[in-house]
């Protein structure tokens, strides 16, 4: 039985489903989650289509589904990006013109094919129903749940977008098996940021050896981990679904100066690895603060060290200048001031606004050097 977690939205609520070796229980599972469509429209990209469109399209057939159809986008964040989320629409008009026979929308891949995947459905006719069905463990533990859904424009990330919550999220961990080992890395960036700013018990456990377990792809500590983070997601998705009351702003702590870092470098870093990075330099700036202790400075980094991710991107001193344009564009900064989200102590945080732009711009320059401590 997979594990169950439920994102309670009112008429908006629905199921995460984490188990291993599911996939071939999709069908059946999407009947039984009253999706009775015919008509599917699989987004995905060329390298996980390989793997595990076969699979999905056998358990549709067997679940009744008549119509498939396969469309696939690049296997990129490059990718994320409007001309491709208008040629995903165009192929929705092509397949399914007649309003009678809408598909239901499966959004198979990492976070990429969510994110733009989820777009295309929430504004084809106004919205069709989709499915998140993330196959890289970032997606699974937080981009496939909360109704986040966006594509890069204008050179800024996620600009475009809406909030649309899908059907349902059905994740079969057993997709991890084939995931490059730094995309596999990059995933736990996020898991680390569930235990540094939303529950101590995670980030103790992932101390006590489930980091390791993980990234050995444990299917036990995985089903547990996976459910865990989905879980702490769902319950700060449930106070804020659409991040005005300033509570999801949990999620964002190390995007502030990572996701700066990850527009500037040209995604020569990883989501996971620039948000580690953005961890490391949101924790220097919470240390200088007075907002955390030492202590949790080196938990942290040992952790993301143990992990494999990077804490500064050195070598690279240009990036500053593109960084801190970057950064004016962030979503939490409103006229004029600055906020950030700095860590307390494991499972605990602040929101801090109008940090003294120097003690920032020395965070950003030793996230661009190479780090000294052990
Ligand atoms: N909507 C949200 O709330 C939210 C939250 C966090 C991140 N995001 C977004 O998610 C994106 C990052 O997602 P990601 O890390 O999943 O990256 P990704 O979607 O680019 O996938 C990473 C790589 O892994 C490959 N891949 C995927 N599954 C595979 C599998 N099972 N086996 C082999 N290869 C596989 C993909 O083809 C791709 O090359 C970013 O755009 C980020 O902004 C969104
Ligand atoms: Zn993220």
């Amino acid at each position: 039985m997979p594990t169950r977690i439920d994102v309670a939205l009112g008429p908006r609520s629905y199921p995460v489903l984490v188990h291993s070796e599911c996939l071939p229980q999709l069908g059946t599972t999407l009947r039984s989650n009253g999706l009775a469509q015919t008509n599917a429209f699989v987004l995905t990209n060329p390298d996980v289509a390989a793997l595990y469109f076969s699979a999905l399209e056998t358990s549709l057939k067997n679940a009744g589904f008549l119509r498939i159809v396969r469309h696939e986008i690049p296997a990129s964040e490059e990718g994320k990006n409007w001309d491709i989320f208008s040629a995903t629409c165009a192929a929705l008009l092509e397949h399914f013109p007649d309003a009678g026979a809408s598909p239901l929308v499966l959004l198979l891949g990492g976070g990429v094919v969510g994110d733009l995947g989820g777009f295309a459905a929430a504004v084809y006719r106004r919205g069709v129903p989709f499915v998140q069905i993330p196959t890289t463990l970032l997606a699974a533990v937080d981009s496939s749940v909360g109704g986040k859904v966006a594509v890069n424009f204008g050179g800024v990330k996620n600009i475009m977008g809406a909030f649309s919550q899908p059907r349902l999220v059905f994740c079969d961990l057993a997709t991890l098996k084939t995931l490059p080992p730094r995309e596999l890395r990059s995933g736990t960036a996020e898991i680390i940021k569930y235990g540094a700013v939303c529950s101590n018990t995670l980030f103790e456990e992932l101390e006590a050896g489930a980091l390791e377990k993980l990234l050995a792809l444990d299917p036990d500590t995985l089903e547990d981990i996976v459910s865990k983070c989905v879980q702490l997601k769902a319950a700060v998705v449930a106070q804020d679904e659409f991040d005005k009351l300033g509570i999801r702003n949990v999620l964002n702590f190390g995007h502030t100066i990572g996701h700066a870092l990850e527009l500037s470098a040209h995604y020569a870093l990883t989501h996971g690895e620039a948000i580690s990075i953005g961890m490391a330099a949101a924790t220097r700036l919470a240390l200088r603060l007075g907002l955390c202790s030492p202590e949790f400075q080196t938990r942290l980094e040992a952790l993301l060290r143990r992990a494999g991710l990077p804490l500064s991107h050195p070598g690279h001193p240009e990036l500053f200048d593109p960084m801190l344009r970057a950064l004016q564009l962030d979503k939490k900064f409103r006229n004029g001031k600055n906020l950030f989200v700095l860590p307390n102590a494991p499972g605990a945080w602040k929101q801090v606004e109008d940090i003294p732009w120097p003690l920032i711009h020395s965070a950003m320059r030793e996230a661009l050097e190479e780090t000294t401590r052990p």
